[in-house]
């Protein structure tokens, strides 16, 4: 094997041969990370027809891919936790016993790469350096996650740097299970559309992924490092591995404020994280930026503050939706140097998807190649189609983006996607009840997750998928962080997708989200904003929040949006049961009882809670 001179990492060396001897590639290829081999490897992938190369006058340096139809979100059927005890990884995980499984994945990593190239990518999560970052080793023979890595990851040999001889490192094994015989001809997307495993080990810090090809089953540094393993991490060691976006609020007085939100996937957070304010508050010097749109590491600091990290470097963000009307940041960051995977293609050689801006084209080819037309009956993009895309290019990154010590956070944000029950937006009386609302959200899923589009599950701190560990025990670990933090940031939960009686949204949401984030980020800062006592938490009225320049939107479509039903309390409580009843072996005691209160104080609340305080 040819290991680099810089490679000075003797137990990378030895597990990369053990590796190697087991997946036979034809070949082994340790990346550096440069511009030079991202763009070989891109036009490898070209020349193979993975990669469709974009007209580049439209989209300069970027590349359209489709995959199999089998291999488009993650699989959470098929993602296990295989802690030493079952009852480590909790009822809300798969499981299996580690040397069972390890030798299911031996036997089906043997000789997995025949045919092809092992790629070695290393990988810091986190800006080079930082306390706060993890290294990670990933071994791939897929050259489209290579190219995928150096987007959303510090990709290359200077993280051998970091490492030095000793420094530890998650190793991530990924294998797409698709060997080629030596006359057998490829495919443009290979995988293995039967057998698929997403495996953590997190006593031994180690993951193993076989069969898929995309997203958050293959780039493992980001949900299989940063969120379940990081998050068994953060327990053992006193910090937060979390689903959540970080932005900075800036006042018209410079003050500058971040709060970290965890919304469920494709529930907002890409957006939120870069929302464009209304032009009443940006002619008053009101300013967003972007820390990071899926995930945060958040340490405490010895100022007794919290200080949060993005590990990422790049957004993996979901495509239809988005435009310069929803997120015109989003679409300024995909301007060029992007990989787009499962859109659509126009005719002049651009990508196209569901309510991107102005008339869809008359012709396209859709994400399956087949040809589309506006009368066509399935979409042209799939729902869960990507962008991956460096977060250099977003125009309202923040300038502390990459800080290694992180931004100070001030508020928690939760929010799910909520026909109807959970008003816009509500304010915990405290750490613990903040902590219940977190662990008990819900949300209708969507195409990125595994399950009926719809359908309401529960979705605790939108971590659900992402727990590497107990459930129960990761309520109890909020719980802990919270008592030995001097002023924690305080709670707040949202909802921008309450539907009225004709199905229609209630509230605008986009850039009118700023409107709430602002009595938010005045609740957290404990300034002035009022707010009053709802069965559920602190709100505020119709005259709290600042309406300047939003036409159309009436004190009683307000009303509407905060309104709190008992009927669909009196479901929402038996749904919370039922989570906590599977929980129920480490649920914390807290938990039961604020869910006691929470009662209590629905039962004494009228039959239709409307701001019946609103004194405005
Ligand atoms: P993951 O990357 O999957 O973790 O998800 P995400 O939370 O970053 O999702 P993203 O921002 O890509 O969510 C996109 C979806 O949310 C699209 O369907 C948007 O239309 C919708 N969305 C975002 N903000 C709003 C809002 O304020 N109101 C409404 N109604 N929909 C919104
Ligand atoms: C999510 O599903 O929450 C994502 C996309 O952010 S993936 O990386 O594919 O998991
Ligand atoms: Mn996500």
């Amino acid at each position: 094997m040819n290991v680099p001179s810089y490679v000075k990492h003797e137990p990378v060396k030895a597990w990369v041969a053990e590796m190697a001897a087991l997946l036979k590639p034809d070949e082994v290829y340790w990346c550096d990370g440069s511009q030079e081999e991202y763009d070989a490897m891109c036009q490898a992938l070209v020349d193979a027809g993975t990669f469709i190369p974009l007209n580049p006058e439209k989209r300069p340096n970027s590349f359209l891919a489709r995959s199999d139809p089998s291999d488009v979100a993650r699989v959470e059927d098929r993602t296990y936790i295989c802690s030493l005890n079952k009852g480590d990884a909790g009822p809300t995980n798969n499981w299996m016993q580690p040397q069972e499984m390890k030798e299911i994945l031996n036997g089906l990593m043997d000789g997995a790469m025949k045919g092809r190239t092992l790629y070695v990518i290393p990988f810091s999560m986190g800006p080079l350096g930082s306390d706060i970052a993890q290294i990670g080793v990933q071994i791939s023979d897929s050259p489209y996650v290579v190219v995928n890595m150096k987007i959303m990851t510090r990709m290359g040999k200077a993280v051998f740097d970091v490492l030095g001889e000793d420094g530890r490192f998650v190793p991530c094994v990924h294998t797409i299970g698709a060997p080629l015989e030596p006359d057998q001809e490829d495919v443009p997307w290979p995988c293995n559309p039967d057998v698929k495993y997403i495996v953590h080990f997190p006593e031994e810090r180690s993951i193993w992924s076989y069969g898929s090809g995309y997203g958050g089953n293959a780039l493992l540094g980001k949900k299989c490092l940063a969120l379940r393993i990081a998050s068994t991490m953060a327990r053992d060691e006193g910090w937060l591995a979390e689903h959540m976006l970080i932005m900075g609020v800036e006042e018209p007085s410079g003050d500058k404020t971040y709060v970290a939100a965890a919304f469920p996937s494709a529930c907002g957070k890409t957006n939120f994280a870069m929302i464009v304010p209304p032009p009443a508050f940006q002619e008053n010097g009101w300013k967003i930026s972007t820390v990071g749109d899926d995930i945060a590491w958040i340490k405490p600091g010895a100022d007794g503050k919290l200080y949060a990290i993005n590990p990422e470097a790049g957004y993996f963000g979901v495509a239809p939706g988005t435009s310069y009307k929803s997120n015109p940041s989003a679409m300024e960051s995909i301007k060029e140097n992007c990989i787009f995977t499962n859109v659509a293609l126009t005719d002049d050689g651009d990508v196209w998807w569901e309510e991107m801006d102005g008339e869809p084209p008359a012709h396209a080819i859709d994400w399956r190649g087949n040809d589309w037309t506006p009368a066509s009956e399935t979409p042209a993009a799939h729902p869960n189609a990507r962008f991956t895309a460096p977060a250099s290019q977003n125009p309202v990154v923040d300038d502390a983006w990459e800080d290694p010590k992180g931004v100070p956070i001030k508020a928690f944000v939760f929010g799910g996607r909520r026909s109807n029950t959970i008003p816009l937006v509500f304010q915990a009386f405290n750490w613990s009840y903040g902590v219940y609302l977190a662990a008990t959200m819900g949300s209708e899923m969507t195409a990125a997750a595994f399950g009926k589009v719809g359908v309401v599950r529960r979705d605790p701190f939108a971590m659900l998928p992402f727990a590497g560990y107990h459930m129960g025990d990761y309520f109890n670990h909020w719980l802990s962080f919270g008592r030995n933090v001097p002023n924690p940031p305080r709670i707040f939960g949202v909802n921008w997708f309450r539907r009225d009686e004709n199905g229609k949204f209630v509230w605008p949401g986009f850039g009118e989200n700023m409107r709430i984030l602002e009595w938010i980020v005045n609740r957290a800062k404990g300034g002035q904003a009022n707010a009053v006592e709802s069965p559920i938490g602190w709100m505020p009225t119709h005259r709290d929040i600042n309406w300047n320049g939003l036409e159309g939107f009436t004190k009683a479509d307000f009303h509407q949006a905060m309104s709190i039903d008992k009927h669909d309390w009196d479901k929402e409580l038996l749904e919370t049961d039922e989570l906590f009843i599977r929980l129920y072996d480490r649920i914390p005691k807290e938990m039961i009882a604020i869910r006691t209160l929470l009662l209590s104080g629905m039962w004494r609340s009228p039959e239709h809670w409307e701001m019946n305080n609103d004194p405005t």
